[in-house]
């Protein structure tokens, strides 16, 4: 009798980048099982390692070429494939890169596509790639493969319309689209099943959802509505879609945390301009002040780009100024960094020294770490509830991790808890980055 021997390949998946990445990659494990294919946490013990990648800035990709390299140097029989961002960034430019033994490519909306590319390559030992960008591919139908945990998160829209001129993402991901929110709800209702506390909606713009007749308010509040949902956040809004409704709602609704990340990228208007941000440095003072106004504690963070074409010192004074009026809790500070096809690095060139963007970017880094300190300090001898995410600590076996309501890490004594707990803390001491909290 005739045996037919089928050998499971073995797939590894490293993940850089944004949670978007993070989410996508669950995805893909899901897509792979569903087809056959094994996952391993290893790269030893894969016969295809995938990089999921990014493409935002120039750093994210060197780091792609050394582990490719790396790789093909341990095992030249790994077949290796690169998904994400720069899978479209990049496209066909990486297969015919010889220096470079990458096999196969899949961008952001190829990843059905993914168990077709890897048996046609197995079979014709031709390199493989499925780069093109969906207006429709939301991957509704896909419930993505979690570690459990506490933390799930959901893309409720993928790509961006907005264009900012330095950014890659729209190249990368596409045009803007959203999913149902019957279908969100019902993904979130299956987290809840699987232990799931705190749920992130995640998306590029997340707040310019917009299905029908459903905005993000709307799909907030149904979010919200599911029985054992404990937490809800969202990342990355941009500032041009907040309506009002939308801080009522969180105001109203305890289990919506209150927390934003609002990216400012620069506080002078002329880069704004430049930048194709679409508001003003006054209409995003306004805008923090009126969200403030109605949830007077609420946690902002928020990203910034210094060094961008032609900024001059003036200028980048203008986001010290935005940072010192409006005290964030955190933010992410980036040097400008050219990326290829975009609106910027077609019209304006990279003029900014890099010494004065590593300047700017010190100095900004020096306000905040100030900033963040005294508003952690502020936050001790008050009570927060937080949820028990770690039963270890870099520093310690014996503490536990927990974040609260507005985002911020708190270390408890382990003793007694649980993944998942909710506890209310006294904040006991503060640094920079962590509050230090007793029962
Ligand atoms: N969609 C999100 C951000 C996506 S990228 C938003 O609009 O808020 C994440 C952050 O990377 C951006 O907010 C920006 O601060 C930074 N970034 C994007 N392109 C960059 C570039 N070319 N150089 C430096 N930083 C960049
Ligand atoms: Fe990039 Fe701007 Fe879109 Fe954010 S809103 S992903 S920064 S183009
Ligand atoms: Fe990077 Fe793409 Fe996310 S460029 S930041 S992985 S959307």
């Amino acid at each position: 009798m005739e045996q037919v021997i089928t050998t499971i390949k073995k797939v590894f998946i490293e993940t850089y980048g944004c949670q978007m990445n993070v989410y996508d990659t669950q995805l893909v494990k899901s897509i792979l099982l569903e087809h056959q294919f094994g996952i391993v946490d290893n790269e030893a013990d894969a016969d295809i390692v995938m990089l999921n990648t990014c493409s935002v800035r120039d750093n994210a990709n060197r780091k792609i070429y050394n582990r490719v390299h790396e790789i093909k140097q341990r095992k030249q029989s790994t077949m290796i494939g690169v998904l994400g961002c720069m899978a479209t960034n990049f496209k066909t430019e990486l297969l015919d890169n010889k220096s470079l033994k990458i096999d196969f490519i899949a961008g952001p909306d190829s990843y059905k596509t993914l168990p077709n590319l890897i048996n046609n390559l197995t079979f014709s030992g031709q390199k493989q790639y499925d780069v093109t960008l969906s207006e429709f591919e939301t991957y509704s139908d896909v419930y993505p493969s979690h570690e459990s945990g506490v933390n799930a998160w959901i893309a409720i829209m993928r790509g961006c319309n907005n264009f900012c001129t330095f950014c890659v993402v729209p190249y990368t991901r596409g045009r803007e689209r959203s999913r149902d929110p019957y279908n969100i709800v019902g993904e979130v209702k299956r987290l809840v099943q699987d232990g799931f506390k705190q749920i992130t909606l995640l998306g590029q713009n997340v707040n310019s959802y917009k299905f029908e007749n459903y905005d993000f308010a709307d799909l907030l509040a149904m979010v919200s509505d599911v029985e054992g949902v404990e937490r809800i956040r969202y990342t990355s809004p941009h500032p041009k879609d907040y309506p009002m409704k939308l801080i009522e709602l969180m105001k109203e609704r305890p289990n919506i945390c209150n927390q934003i990340h609002m990216p400012l990228q620069a506080g002078n208007d002329r880069v704004l301009h430049k930048m194709n941000r679409t508001y003003t440095k006054q209409e995003f003072l306004d805008l923090v002040t009126g969200i403030r106004a109605v949830i007077p504690d609420i946690a902002i963070s928020t990203d910034i780009i210094v060094g961008f074409p032609t900024e001059t010192e003036a200028e980048f004074l203008d986001t010290v100024d935005v940072c010192k009026q409006v005290q964030f809790d955190s933010a992410f500070i980036f040097k400008y960094s050219e990326r290829p096809n975009t609106r910027a690095a077609m019209k304006f060139p990279d003029d900014v020294s890099e010494a004065d963007k590593k300047s700017r970017i010190i100095r900004l880094n020096e306000l905040q770490n100030n900033i963040g300190l005294a508003k952690n300090k502020q936050l001790i001898g008050t009570k927060q509830q937080i949820l028990i995410e770690e039963l270890t600590t870099k520093r310690s076996d014996d503490d536990a991790q927990g974040r609260t309501d507005c985002n911020r890490i708190v270390i408890v004594p382990k003793a007694g808890l649980a993944i998942g707990d909710l506890m209310d803390v006294t904040i006991v001491d503060a640094t920079r980055n962590v509050l230090l909290g007793a029962g």
